[in-house]
């Protein structure tokens, strides 16, 4: 594969093509990055980066931004989020750090036979950090984050979503990145349900042996609210299931020192005002950190102190209650 991006890269240059330059120098350092050469990747570009323009109109080609029919069905873009931008129980934290080490040492465990574990399957319940995981992942290892819009895959034709499927598996050699399908079990909970159209039910094998076959340099994670909505023949597929939780006192703490340390929370503060906290998810406690802040400037002060952040939180559990509230009444 690294073959024909060479042979890319010498075509552009003689034909004059910058974009077509850029695009697969930019594939090159993808190359590098999933083959665990994060340091010859980065360099590349760094360079490619320092190049000067080569004419006005030539203009930088994201190759994470893919065209023609893919451009409705995956959506791309380079990460900056890190391990240290997610909290996380330490077993799922450890997990995530593993499948960055083993992705980064793949040509070292291919030599010895043996891949990277790079097929994983996420669930949990809402807001607790699935999407962000993923960003975390491909910002680690320098890949695009690549987000299968289940949305377009599925609308109009639906005679169409397994191609879109098997271009979307094909595009994972083509482009190694971190391929997320975020509400997987709306593509395979076809399977279990008995009063299904049978073109879902082929949607979902199809899934299912792409899933089986791809020898792709990419990441896949398939994300899900509901993993009892799957069945056996679904998780045989995964080489790993990372659990997501909501969080505890301690993790609360560290998510608001974490978001607000800058403004005078310490963590003493932020354990103190974590258990009130209780019951919310991290996206609810990443929003009421939000609320605090808005306030804060708001009112003209330049930091914020336990108590208003306490405010903030005291604010977001009481619309959590109304809200399930509602749930119940309905
Ligand atoms: N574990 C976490 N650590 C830090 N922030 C989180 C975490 N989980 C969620 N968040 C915050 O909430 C937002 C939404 O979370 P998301 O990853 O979309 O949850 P999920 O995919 O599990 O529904 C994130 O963008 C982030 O701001
Ligand atoms: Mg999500």
């Amino acid at each position: 594969m690294r073959a024909d991006i060479l042979r890319q890269l010498i075509r552009a240059h003689a034909e004059g093509d910058e974009p077509a330059f850029r695009k697969a120098a930019l594939q090159l350092a993808a190359a590098e990055s999933a083959a665990g050469h994060t340091k010859i990747a980065d360099d590349l570009r760094r360079e490619l980066a320092e190049l000067p323009p080569a004419s006005r109109r030539a203009s930088v080609v994201d190759i994470a931004h893919p065209r023609g029919e893919l451009a409705d069905v995956l959506e791309g873009g380079y990460r900056e989020e890190r391990l240290r931008d997610i909290v996380l129980d330490d077993a799922t934290h450890g997990q995530l750090a593993g499948i960055v080490r083993e992705n980064r040492a793949r040509a070292m465990l291919e030599r010895h036979g043996v891949e990277p574990r790079r097929k994983l399957l996420f669930f949990g319940p809402p807001g607790c950090g699935k999407t962000l995981a993923a960003s975390v992942l491909a910002g680690e290892m320098g890949l695009p984050l690549m987000t299968a819009r289940l949305a377009s895959l599925f609308s109009r034709f639906l005679g169409a979503t397994a191609n879109h499927l098997r271009s979307v598996f094909a595009e994972m050699v083509r482009r190694p990145g971190v391929y997320l399908f975020d509400e997987f079990d709306s593509i395979v909970q076809a399977r279990a349900d008995s009063n299904d159209v049978g073109e879902l039910r082929r949607v979902a094998t199809a899934f299912l042996q792409l899933l089986e076959t791809d020898a792709s340099p990419s990441l896949v994670i398939a994300a899900t609210n509901h993993p009892e909505l799957l069945d056996r023949a679904v998780f045989r597929r995964f080489d790993l299931f990372v659990s997501f939780s909501p969080p505890s006192s301690a993790e609360i703490a560290k998510l608001l020192h974490l978001r607000l340390q800058r403004l005078g929370i310490g963590l003493d503060d932020a354990q103190a005002v974590a258990t009130v906290g209780v019951g919310l998810s991290y996206a609810d406690v990443a929003r009421a950190c939000d609320d605090a802040i808005r306030s804060m400037v708001l009112e003209g002060r330049q930091a914020l102190d336990a108590d208003s952040v306490r405010r903030a939180f005291e604010a977001a559990r009481s619309r959590g209650e109304t809200q399930q509230g509602f749930q119940s009444r309905s």
